[in-house]
């Protein structure tokens, strides 16, 4: 199994992609959200470009869609919940469809088209991404959502948690980002400490948001595999 990494949605091409088993990764705070509204209950998350673009399918049915998302981290106006991970509740989101437009993750998401498989990965599903991955043994790219089209620390220690946790019973082949994203989990093995620098991290904080950084930390809190397919975001079989 080959092993790489894309370091920001800007940097996704389709010739990286086709025949590969993709995992997105926007672990503060996108893919954190997708994980979690599943894990409580909503029946698919639908990852859209743009605002204009939620508002007009949550009009088909507004009782129905949660919409949620964010621009600059802070919630979007006539939405209903923000790009918290906390706001995800199975009292607000189970037997829902979640409309979620975010800056980078769910543009990520839909540059991933032409991938065989399209996972959604944080920390919070870690292990449940990996046992899949490891199931299908097929060469894999962790897509990076980054930051406004730039590298971020926090998803590139994700995706080096992923992969070291992959490398305990597969047999993998590291391209070389792919090792040091490794190398750099298994150096730092307090993540706050190694993230602290990030800017997307900085934003947040300065957002006050710190609940949101702590719980996105967490490791293997669900067991579930989110797959976009067809539109659509939902538990993979
Ligand atoms: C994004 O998709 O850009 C992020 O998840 C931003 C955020 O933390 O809200």
């Amino acid at each position: 199994m080959k092993v790489d990494i894309i370091i920001s949605a800007d940097h996704i091409k389709d010739e990286y992609l086709s025949n590969k088993v993709v995992v997105v990764i926007d672990m503060l705070r996108a893919t954190s959200v997708i994980t979690t509204a599943l894990a409580n209950g909503a029946n698919r998350v639908i990852p859209l470009l743009t605002v204009e673009e939620a508002l007009e399918l949550a009009k088909q049915n507004r009782k129905y869609y949660i919409l949620g998302g964010e621009r600059k981290a802070v919630k979007i106006e006539d939405f209903d919940l923000s790009n918290s991970p906390l706001d995800y509740s199975s009292e607000l989101v189970s037997g829902k469809d979640v409309i979620l437009t975010t800056t980078n993750g769910t543009r990520a998401i839909n540059a991933c088209h032409k991938a065989k498989r399209i996972f959604i990965g944080s920390m919070l599903n870690g292990k449940a991404i990996v046992e899949k991955l490891q199931d299908l043994n097929e060469d894999v790219v962790f897509v990076n959502a980054g930051t406004v089209g730039q590298f971020s620390m926090d998803d590139f220690i994700c995706a080096g948690y992923m992969i070291n946790c992959l490398m305990e019973h597969s047999k993998v082949q590291l391209s070389d980002i792919a090792f040091t994203a490794k190398y750099i989990y298994e150096n730092n093995s307090n993540i706050i400490d190694y993230i602290k620098n990030a800017s997307h991290f900085n934003i947040l904080k300065s957002l006050n948001l710190h609940d949101d950084i702590d719980y996105c930390m967490q490791k293997d809190v669900f067991y579930i595999v989110p797959e976009y397919r067809n539109g659509e975001i939902v538990n993979a079989v």
